[in-house]
């Protein structure tokens, strides 16, 4: 997806799993676009979702199987309200959802997605939902979630064609803008989280990530025999880490 990751076909297959769902693998070459700066437009993802049935999914970076661990580890209350951010047609959300986490609340800028995601789940997820928001302005309340969780939709805001060390004004101030989002519509607790995960190394994250009255926290997270892939945790700051 950029200098830094792997090219756009290996990323895909990064992601493939086998899945107890009966649902297809969304690995349909036709799908995948010319260039990977297509990734950075609403109307690829647009037309992408078209193209695929409500059965497809696919997973970017991690398996909803590799998360879950961490998940029960940074979420242990399953009355969290979970805001998904660029759920696209991962597994991860109905994965959650059946291990308890029923209030997840998915967003992404694409309606036809949206419309899918809809169809597939409300029947047997009814307190799940879907909704078409671009996460750089979300139309949610000031802390009303506790967690928010963004799998590689962050990643596809830096997937402009130039030099990755040096982002463009357009890049830093869409990734700052989500960032403030979150953080404007995580609950003000010390429990409340942004959980990023992605192949971005730190470098190249923490300038979006390091925010005042936050604390940061970054692990590498294999899995073991792939991509290095990373969690980024970020929280507000506990009292006896505030400077005086
Ligand atoms: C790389 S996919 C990741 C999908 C999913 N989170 C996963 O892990 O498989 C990025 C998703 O984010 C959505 N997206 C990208 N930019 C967005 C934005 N500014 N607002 C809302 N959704 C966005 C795309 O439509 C796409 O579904």
């Amino acid at each position: 997806m950029s200098a830094s990751s792997p090219t756009r076909l290996s990323a895909e297959k990064e992601g493939e799993q086998p899945s107890k769902s009966s649902s297809t693998f969304s690995t349909d070459l036709s799908v995948l676009p010319d260039s990977n700066d297509a990734y950075l437009r609403q109307e690829y993802w647009e037309e992408r979702y078209k193209k695929e049935s409500n059965e497809t999914h696919f997973d970017w970076c991690l398996r909803p199987d590799i998360l879950l661990p961490l998940m029960r580890e940074l979420i242990p209350s399953k009355d969290s309200r979970i805001l998904m951010l660029g759920c696209g047609n991962s597994l991860l959300s109905e994965v959650m959802y059946d291990e308890g986490w029923t209030q997840i609340v998915n967003v992404d800028y694409s309606s036809a997605l949206i419309e899918q995601m809809k169809e597939k789940h409300s029947v047997l997820r009814p307190s799940m939902t879907w909704h078409q928001m671009d996460i750089r302005e979300l139309s949610f309340e000031d802390g009303s979630f506790d967690v928010a969780l963004d799998k590689a939709t962050m990643d596809t805001m830096m997937q402009e064609k130039g030099d990755p060390w040096s982002p463009s004004e357009k890049v830093q101030a869409d990734c700052n803008a989500e960032v403030s989002e979150v953080l404007r519509v995580l609950r003000p607790l010390p429990t409340s989280k942004f959980l990023y995960y992605t192949w971005g190394q730190p470098h190249f994250r923490k300038r979006y990530l390091t925010r005042e009255g936050w604390d940061l926290r970054t692990r590498e997270i294999g899995p073991p025999g792939s991509f290095g892939y990373y969690q980024y945790v970020l929280s507000p700051k506990q009292e006896d880490q505030l400077m005086p």
